[in-house]
């Protein structure tokens, strides 16, 4: 745990994941990355760290952060990997792993994941491997490693047979969410990050979902105070539900609402800039919803509700200017029955009987989600 005495500012928010020993923090505010060195210094057995990031990070937040690391005693080195999901292939990851290998890390040496998704994944997963298992540290810099990757332990690499499928679960100590980072992080990066946001709502908190409808346009355009009360309340949802089940035997899954539909989608596109994961995942939790309207499950005015808002704020809710021509539900039907959660060969899926009533069923009928993906197809 950090040190609960350790100088934040004023307005910084700390949050527990209860995992009883391997418990950590998630601390969230305006420049932590100047006061990592402090922060982390107690964390840090062996006072060495090495700090991984994309080139494209690095170029904004590395120098700070190995200057506050180094300051506060740390000896630090650093890594780059070029940005994108390609540096979370299996060639990739061997690369990267020589070159951490090459700095001769001892057991207590902590690695420091800086920037989004990928690095966080990558990073992740270097550290559950290299000399069988190091500590970590997330510095997520996209909104979507803020509210979600970066927190509860899933760290991994891509297969030519599908995404994450080379992967351990491994805690990190502590997870610091700089929201000063976003102001970088491109438009259509911060609203792929919102999607997860509006995830927390849908899947469990209709006053979160209320909140974000009547703010979510001025968090989108920048204003840090509500950037910062979405990360900590999308965080307390995703730290409850990973200290309530952190192997993801039951209900963790609701993390996956709209991702069955979001995977198929994302192999179909070819994980490319296309159509990024949160907006896959935009797309995925309306198709969910629908699929739950057409099974006679939730009201039609709350999957209404649902697609008014992501279209506010610029997020697709259906796949007609994303898919090519050749794009069929047969298809997208065939990627889901691939998907990694698939159980005696059914997909799961995560449906609602209303926005904030959310629930994990395999109990679904595939021609009604062929239905419901001819009709995302269209939309
Ligand atoms: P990403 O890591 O590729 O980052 C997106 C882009 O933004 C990159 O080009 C990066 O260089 C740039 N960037 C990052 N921070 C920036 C900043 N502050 N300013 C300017 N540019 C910045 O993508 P992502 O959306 O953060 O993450 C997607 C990945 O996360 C996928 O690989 C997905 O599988 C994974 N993921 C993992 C989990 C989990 O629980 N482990 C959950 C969701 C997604
Ligand atoms: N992003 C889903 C999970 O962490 O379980």
């Amino acid at each position: 745990m950090m040190d609960a005495t350790a100088p934040l500012p004023a307005d910084a928010r700390r949050l527990t994941v209860d995992l009883g020993q391997r418990r950590y923090d998630i601390v969230i505010a305006d420049g932590l990355i100047a006061r990592a060195g402090t922060l982390l210094r107690p964390l840090l057995a062996g006072r060495r760290a090495i700090v991984i990031a994309d080139e494209t990070v690095a170029g904004y937040y590395l120098d700070p952060l190995t200057g506050a690391l180094t300051e506060a005693g740390i000896d630090t080195a650093s890594l780059t990997v070029p940005p994108g999901e390609a540096s979370k292939s299996l060639a990739a990851f061997g690369d990267l792993m020589e070159r951490v290998l090459a700095l001769a890390p001892e057991r207590s040496t902590t690695l420091v994941a800086l920037g989004g998704g990928v690095v966080g994944d990558l990073a992740g997963f270097a550290a559950a491997t290299a000399l069988r298992g190091l500590a970590f540290v997330q510095i997520p810099t996209t909104l979507l490693a803020q509210v979600d990757s970066a927190v509860g332990g899933k760290t991994g690499i891509n297969s030519r047979y599908g995404k994450n499928l080379i992967g351990a679960f491994h805690q990190p100590r502590a997870v610091l969410a700089d929201i000063a980072t976003l102001a970088t992080l491109p438009p259509r990066q911060m609203r792929a990050g919102y999607a997860e946001i509006v995830k927390y709502g849908v899947l469990g908190d209709p006053g979160f979902f209320d909140w974000l409808v009547d703010h979510g346009a001025a968090l989108l355009a920048g204003d840090g105070a509500l950037c910062a009360e979405a990360v900590a309340r999308s965080c307390a949802a995703k730290a409850a539900i990973v200290a309530a089940d952190e192997r993801e035997a039951g209900r963790r899954a609701l993390l996956n609402l709209g991702h069955t539909f979001a995977h198929a989608f994302e192999a179909e596109s070819g994980y490319g800039d296309r159509l990024l994961h949160g907006e896959a995942v935009a797309i995925g939790m309306a198709a969910a919803l629908r699929l739950s309207v057409r099974l006679g499950l939730c009201p039609a005015a709350d999957a209404d509700r649902l697609t008014a808002h992501l279209s506010a704020v610029g997020l697709p809710t259906g796949l007609a200017g994303v898919a090519d021509d050749d794009w069929t539900a047969e298809r997208l039907v065939a990627h889901m029955a691939r998907d990694k959660k698939v159980a005696d060969g059914r997909a799961t899926f995560i449906l609602a009987r209303g926005i904030g009533h959310a629930f994990v069923t395999r109990d679904v009928p595939m021609d009604a989600v062929a239905a419901t993906l001819r009709e995302a197809l269209a939309a």
